[in-house]
C-alpha cells in the first residue's frame, strides 16, 4: 500500500502551483487545484533510483539507450497491449514542445490545424506560435457527455490547407477515454482527407472505473499516419524532470521531426528523467492502479458532495485523467467574476474558458491531492455558493 493521504509541503521548492500561486490563495491554508501536477508523492521505487543515480556522482549527457527504449516499449506493450517496439523513438523536454514540434515539422505558416475544444490550452497555444490557423472541431455536450462531431471535422478536414491533427486522448479537461470505434472513425477520416494525427496520450495510464484506453497508433491501418506523444511526468507526477517520449512508426515522419528537434540541439534524455523513466516503467505498475483508485475515490467524494449540498453544479462524469470539469453556469457569472468570486473564496481553479470559448462557466479542478485537502475545497466551494445566494 503506498501513501496517498499525507499533504507534502512543497513551499519554497519554485513549484508553479505553490509558490506561484495567486495571492488570497497562497498561504490559505490549501493548495491550489490548478496545474497539473500531483499532491501525492512519488512512488518510492522512483526516489530510489534517483537517489541511485545521484550517488553515481557525475551527471553527464545521456541518450535514450537500451535501457531506457525496453523500459518505455515494455510499458506500452504490457500496460497498453501495444507493440511498438521496432518504431522511432524521439525524447524532447516535454508533450507541448513535442506539439510544437509536430505542427513546425508537418505544416506551413497559414496552415490548418484541428482541434477539439474544450481542450488543453496548449494546443492551441502551438498552433498560434507556428503562426499557423487554429480549426475548431468543437466537442458537443451532449447533457454532461462529450462526444465528437465526425460530420463537422469531415467539412472541417477538407480544405488541402488543413494538414494536421492534434487529439487529446484521453481527454483533458473533459475527462473522457475516446473508444476505439471513436478513435477509428477519427482516424478515417484524417486518413481520407490527408491529415496527419498526433496524438497526445499524456493521460494514457490514468483511467477511472475500469475505463480502457485504445492506443491511437494500434487500431489497424492508422499506425503510418500518426505519432503518438507519451510520458512519465503526468502520471507518475514527474513533470519537473522534463522527459517525454515521442513514438513514430513511419521513418519519413521521424526524419521530419528528428531534423527539427535536432535544430535546438536536443534529443537528449535528463540523467535523472532516464533513471526515473526506466524506474516508472519498470516497477511501479501497482503504484498507478492505487493512484487510480485514490483518484476515483476522489471523483466519487465530488460528485457525491455536489449533488447533495450543490445541485445546481453539474459535475462532468470522467473516465480517465485526475481533472475535473464542473459545470457552473448556473451560477449566472461571466468568465471574470466567476473566476474573481473563486479567488476571493480561496478556491485556485482553471478557468473553463482557457481551454476555449465553449469552455465559459466552467472550472478544472485538479483531484491528484489528499481527500484532506479536498473536502477543504468542497466546503470553500460550498461557502462560495451559499455567498451568491
Ligand atoms: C493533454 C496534455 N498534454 C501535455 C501536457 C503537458 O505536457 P508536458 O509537461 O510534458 O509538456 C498536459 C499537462 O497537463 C496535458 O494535459
Amino acid at each position: 500500500m503506498y501513501d496517498f493521504t499525507t499533504p507534502i509541503d512543497r513551499t519554497g521548492t519554485g513549484s508553479i502551483k505553490i509558490d506561484f500561486a495567486p495571492e488570497p490563495v497562497k498561504g490559505s491554508g490549501l493548495v491550489p487545484l490548478t496545474i497539473a501536477d500531483q499532491e501525492f508523492a512519488v512512488a518510492p521505487e522512483i526516489r530510489a533510483a534517483v537517489k541511485e543515480a545521484a550517488d553515481r556522482g557525475i551527471f553527464g549527457y545521456t541518450y535514450a539507450d537500451e535501457a531506457y527504449k525496453k523500459a518505455v516499449f515494455g510499458w506500452m506493450r504490457t500496460r497498453h497491449n501495444w507493440e511498438c517496439s521496432d518504431y522511432n523513438l524521439i525524447t524532447t523536454t516535454g508533450v507541448v514542445p513535442a506539439l510544437s514540434l509536430a505542427v513546425a515539422a508537418y505544416t506551413q505558416p497559414g496552415d490548418g490545424v484541428v482541434i477539439q475544444p474544450p481542450v488543453y490550452m496548449q494546443f492551441a497555444h502551438a498552433i498560434n506560435i507556428n503562426s499557423r490557423r487554429i480549426v475548431e472541431n468543437r466537442l458537443i455536450n451532449n447533457n454532461g457527455h462529450y462526444e465528437m462531431d465526425f460530420e463537422d471535422l469531415e467539412e472541417k478536414t477538407k480544405p488541402d490547407d488543413v494538414k494536421l491533427m492534434l487529439l487529446c486522448s484521453p481527454h483533458n479537461p473533459v475527462g473522457r477515454v475516446w473508444t476505439r470505434e471513436e478513435l477509428k472513425e477519427l482516424g478515417e477520416i484524417c486518413k481520407k482527407n490527408n491529415v496527419l494525427v498526433i496524438a497526445d496520450e499524456i493521460h494514457n495510464d490514468l483511467l477511472l472505473d475500469g475505463a480502457e484506453h485504445t492506443v491511437f497508433a494500434s487500431i489497424p491501418g492508422m499506425a503510418e499516419n500518426c505519432v503518438t506523444c507519451t510520458a512519465v511526468s503526468k502520471t507518475f507526477n514527474l513533470a519537473g524532470l522534463g522527459c517525454s517520449n515521442i513514438i513514430v512508426k513511419n521513418d519519413d515522419i521521424a526524419k521530419k521531426l528528428k531534423e527539427i528537434n535536432g535544430r535546438f540541439g536536443s534529443g537528449l534524455v535528463p540523467y535523472f528523467s532516464r533513471a526515473a523513466t526506466i524506474a516508472a516503467y519498470t516497477k511501479c505498475s501497482g503504484w498507478v492502479d492505487e493512484l487510480n483508485a485514490a483518484v476515483g475515490s476522489n471523483f466519487r467524494t465530488l460528485y457525491d458532495f455536489v449533488e447533495k449540498n450543490l445541485p445546481m453544479i453539474k459535475a462532468i462524469r470522467a473516465e480517465g485523467t485526475y481533472l475535473a470539469w464542473l459545470d457552473m453556469r448556473a451560477l449566472g457569472l461571466d468568465n471574470e467574476s466567476l473566476e474573481k468570486h473563486m479567488l476571493a473564496n480561496g478556491l485556485a481553479l482553471d478557468e473553463g474558458y482557457v481551454f476555449g470559448e465553449n469552455g465559459g462557466g466552467f472550472e478544472r479542478w485538479n483531484l491528484a491531492l489528499p481527500k484532506e485537502q479536498l473536502l477543504s475545497a468542497l466546503d470553500r466551494l460550498k461557502k462560495a455558493v451559499d455567498a451568491l445566494l
